[in-house]
């Protein structure tokens, strides 16, 4: 809800559960006031301090800039005075940067304004025709009279969840161009306690989403990515906390964004007290030439305030993406349990060999084979090869992807398909006939990076090339889905096609690109099933969310590194988002062996699959996928695609084990998953106690077995942990919170459990 106080110029913003307050400060100046918990009242102007020195600049002109440097804004500008990180610069006609924002205008518009070109949140109309819309949004214009730039700073608070959404558009509304050489997202000033930390996620290939806590200081912290993508340095998130803030208690201001380019947050606290969060695109890799009469379109940022500490957060992102995100018609819906060829064969493969490979997975129930990459151009037997080159290569694929297809249907199974469509081969028909379309620097060599080169997607030919190759092999057979994979960051960022003055924008250009030509496929064939991935999870980010419910999460699966990496994950984004196979053992990467449940029970939570070559598993264990995969379906996929995520225990933090829940809505269902590190000698039960259930139910306490014979004796279960006894049990809610349940140690590394609640 969007409250206006004409008379004191403020503005109040409701969630549910939290308000938002600003306010106009001398007129002009559009200040930040309140954020956090839900109040009653909106004219708080006494919270900004304009009776205190250095005063407004109405009573004390001589010390104005004095006054921008410390005024709480919403959308500072750089160049003038407030010497914080600014949210906005704008080069003029001259070479000078310098602009002031005053307020000029402001409107409440019904619903959400989607942002051209760009992933955004929507109401629930605009996602279901069926329901009605949840949300207004306020505009205010804000302008610089002089340079002739007007701002929008977007808000929409949402009825049913506790984000407020902020975007901003800047117009060239005078008669000479402009260069913005930046333009944040959005601006949080919060009055600071003491002891506030920041959280982060940080990481690399095979460790992405790793969480990282310090302390905010004076001289100020970063988050960035300067890759070209939202990369698997960070991730376009962080959370301001309150001292000591747990996953079950605290204060959390969290800013996310909408983007899956280059980013930089912000957060440094002032001598006085106050912390300045900001967030947006790169300005390091960032400039854009604004012709008179122009509009940009910078990405959405999402805020959120928890004082319940991060579960809560991550609750309300889950929801939020899910509810106002997530686009994709598959949100809900039961997603294929699929089959990847990629850590079965690698490069080496035949159509022949993927459907013996379909043949036995489509005997467990699995419903998809995906083709990874191989399957296209002439050479694609090494990276080095055929990359831009997406029509099939027959000589591996024999009969080509129709057949395959049809031989899939015959198994009731569907065809997924894997495209890098950013990226170049030397030895690909695509750079023989096109080598300016490679980005490169003038004179000098691009470097090649997994052996390959990254398209000039500013140039609108290569665009139209992309969608016209894939959609020519989506309509050469009927692909339910496609892996979109990323697997070199951007260098040598040059274009033969932009002109000097434009350099600069080839970095958003890239992210326009990429959007567009994943728009384009998602309009022509409304049924498809985009899977995003980056060298695993280097672009695990919300705007690619708009466009794929399920993102890749990391070519690591092994379950001990997932579950560092699934925490990361499930601290922001939805567990039904979260791509997560069943990898061969010793896993490929980290050469561990983890026992054959684990590593089911680690990828069930999330969009399950297998990546493994299951024609080679001995017959038991194939036995064993029958049970998974009929498991997952049936209890796990309703409580991953809709239910409540809780963090119990942190593998991380205690370096012994790993515990987590997923709950239904109506609470009447709920699993916990229990993952122990190492076996340790001479140890106890460990006490877990559970959350999210409804206190006053009973609910019936089940070990999860796979492989049990009529007498209930389980080949998978051997000698690992059981619930002391309870394993049948029915207690209450209450109990189960407060008093908690025990599992046993096991005499097995890694060893697990999954126990289902039944009310
Ligand atoms: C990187 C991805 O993360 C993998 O899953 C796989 O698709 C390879 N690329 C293929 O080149």
């Amino acid at each position: 809800m969007i409250t206006y106080n004409r008379e004191a110029k403020t503005w109040k913003l409701d969630t549910p559960h939290t308000s938002y307050v600003m306010g106009l400060v001398d007129g002009k100046y559009l200040a930040h006031i309140y954020y956090g918990a839900s109040i009653s009242d909106g004219n708080l102007t006494y919270l900004v301090r304009a009776n205190e020195n250095p005063f407004v600049p109405s009573q004390n002109p001589a010390e104005k800039q004095g006054f921008l440097d410390v005024c709480p804004m919403e959308y500072p500008a750089c160049g003038t005075g407030d010497f914080r990180q600014g949210a906005i610069s704008v080069e003029n006609v001259c070479g000078q940067e310098g602009l002031e924002l005053v307020y000029k205008c402001q409107m409440i518009v019904a619903g959400k304004p989607p942002i051209p070109g760009l992933p955004a949140s929507f109401d629930t109309k605009a996602g279901d025709e069926k329901q009605a819309s949840s949300c207004d949004t306020l505009v205010i214009t804000l302008e610089d009279p002089l340079l002739g730039v007007e701002v929008d700073v977007l808000y929409t608070p949402f009825d049913d969840v506790d984000v407020i959404a902020r975007s901003v558009v800047v117009r060239n509304k005078g008669r000479e161009p402009l260069h913005l050489t930046r333009v944040l997202s959005a601006c949080l000033d919060v009055g600071g306690e003491g002891g506030e930390e920041l959280l982060t996620l940080y990481g690399t290939w095979a460790r992405e989403h790793q969480i990282e806590r310090r302390p905010v200081t004076h001289g100020g912290e970063v988050v960035e990515a300067l890759r070209g993508e939202s990369g698997h340095d960070s991730q376009p998130f962080m959370a301001l906390l309150s001292e000591h803030a747990s996953y079950e208690s605290g204060r959390v201001y969290a800013l996310q964004l909408v983007y899956s380019g280059d980013l930089m947050g912000h957060v440094k606290e002032n001598a006085f007290d106050s912390i300045r969060m900001v967030m947006g695109i790169h300005p390091e890799h960032f400039a854009w030439k604004l012709m008179p009469g122009e509009a940009f379109y910078a990405p959405e940022a999402v805020l959120t305030f928890s004082d319940q500490g991060l579960g809560n957060m991550s609750r309300t992102l889950h929801d939020f993406d899910r509810t106002h995100l997530i686009r994709s018609k598959w949100k809900f819906a039961k997603r294929p349990v699929l089959i990847n060829n990629w850590e079965a064969t690698y490069f080496d493969f035949t159509a022949e060999k993927l459907l013996q490979i379909a043949q036995e997975a489509s005997k467990a129930g699995i419903d998809m084979l995906v083709c990874d990459d191989g399957w296209f151009g002439h050479n694609r037997n090494q990276p080095s090869g055929s990359l831009g080159d997406w029509f099939v290569n027959e000589a591996k694929m024999e009969g080509g992807l129709a057949h395959l297809d049809a031989e899939l249907r015959k198994l009731h199974m569907r065809l997924g398909l894997w495209f890098e469509p950013e990226m170049i081969s030397v030895d690909s028909d695509l750079y023989r006939a096109h080598p300016d379309w490679v980005l490169q620097l003038k004179g000098r060599t691009p470097s090649l990076c997994r052996d390959q080169y990254v398209l000039d997607f500013s140039n609108p030919a290569v665009i139209r090339y992309l969608i016209d190759s894939i959609e020519k092999v989506l309509r050469s057979a009927p692909i339910a889905y496609i892996k979109w994979d990323m697997n070199r960051p951007l260098s040598d960022v040059g274009s033969n096609y932009l002109p000097a003055d434009q350099q600069k924008e080839i970095w958003h250009r890239h992210v326009l690109g990429i959007y567009k030509i994943q728009e384009t496929l998602l309009c022509d064939f409304p049924d498809l099933l985009i899977e995003n991935c980056s060298s695993g999870g280097a672009r695990f980010d919300a705007g690619m969310l708009y466009y794929s419910p399920q993102i890749w999460c990391s070519d690591d699966m092994d379950p001990i590194e997932r579950a560092m990496i699934h925490e990361g994950t499930e601290l922001i984004y939805p567990v039904s988002a979260m791509g997560s196979h069943i990898c061969k053992t010793p896993n490929d990467i980290t050469g561990r062996n983890v026992p054959f449940r684990t590593r089911a029970f680690s990828a069930m939570i999330g969009t399950f699959g297998y990546e493994l070559d299951i024609t080679k598993l001995p017959g038991e264990e194939r036995a064993l996928i029958r049970e998974q995969v009929a498991f997952y379906k049936k209890v796990m996929q309703p409580l991953v695609l809709e239910g409540d995520y809780y963090r119990l225990e942190s593998l991380r933090i205690n370096g012994a084990f790993d515990a987590q829940m997923l709950v239904s809505k109506n609470k009447r269902e709920a699993v916990v998953f229990f993952l122990q590190g190492l076996a340790r000698p001479n140890t106890k039960s460990r006490l877990l106690r559970l959350q999210g259930l409804d206190p006053l139910r009973n609910y019936r306490i089940e070990e999860v077995k796979f492989g049990s014979d009529s007498e209930g004796n389980s080949s998978d279960w051997m000698d690992g942990p059981v619930l002391g006894g309870m394993d049948g049990a029915v207690l209450t809610g209450d109990t189960l919170m407060h008093a908690g349940i025990l599992i046993e140690h096991a005499r097995i590394d890694f060893w697990s459990t999954m126990v289902h609640l039944k009310s």
